[in-house]
């Protein structure tokens, strides 16, 4: 299995002390930091546009773990990596969960230069994606259902990350298994126990002393 990395949440930053925040989370031991977009017709919620991404990116020295939670995957993964994205995480469902069409934009995304990462909500298999993963930098698992920060972890969705730690064992794939949704420190020991070697954590880390709340999911 992989390093473990840490991936905060920049949706629960504290916008109010958005400098502050920002520097505390330059200077953690998050390697990577997650960016959510939401455009409120694939999710009920929006939250960031491209120039935001800029203006993250050019104070945080992190890998921009960039997930887009749109209808339109195959505009946004080009803007978003135009801005600056390292990672391109994509849903499943925004391409109707069409294999074909999820391998072909994983490829362009790897032609520019990022890592190509695909989403599943809870309520979708991860199976079909399981065959495919040599395409998949990033097989990015919700557990929670998108749109929000600060929701309950929903536990049954390890029994897709098992299935695909092992899949990823069996065939010697280099893909991440990220999981996004309730990681604290309590469930990041769950989540690590099935086979997550990447973890996004949002209100966890920025409602208390981000660098060690950063440490506490490291140190587990
Ligand atoms: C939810 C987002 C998550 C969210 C996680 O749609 O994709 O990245 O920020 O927040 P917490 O860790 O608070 O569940
Ligand atoms: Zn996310």
């Amino acid at each position: 299995m992989k390093k473990l990395i840490i991936s905060p949440s920049i949706l629960s930053l504290d916008y109010s002390k958005t400098s502050e925040q920002l520097k505390e989370l330059a200077n953690s031991k998050a390697e990577w930091v997650h960016f959510d977009v939401m455009d409120g017709h694939f999710v009920p919620n929006l939250t960031f546009g491209p120039d935001m991404l800029k203006g993250f990116k050019k104070v945080l020295p992190q890998v921009m773990d960039v997930h887009i939670m749109v209808e339109d995957a195959k505009k946004y993964a080009d803007v978003f990596i135009d801005a600056g994205a390292d990672v391109l995480t994509f849903h499943s469902e925004a391409l109707q969960n069409d294999l074909s069409a999820i391998c072909d934009l994983c490829v362009h995304i790897r032609s520019r230069g990022v890592l190509a990462g695909v989403s599943v909500r809870p309520k979708t298999s991860v199976e079909p994606l399981l065959q495919h993963l040599d395409q998949i930098d990033v097989l990015l698992i919700m557990s929670v259902e998108p749109g929000f920060g600060g929701q309950a972890f929903m536990e049954d969705m390890l029994e897709k990350v098992r299935r695909a730690r092992e899949v990823i064992e069996q065939n010697g794939y280099s893909t991440r298994i990220e999981i996004d949704g309730g990681i604290n420190d309590k469930t990041a020991v769950l989540a690590r126990n099935a086979g997550c070697d990447t973890l996004v954590a949002g209100s966890y880390v920025f409602k208390q002393d981000i660098q060690s709340a950063v440490e506490s999911l490291l140190c587990q």
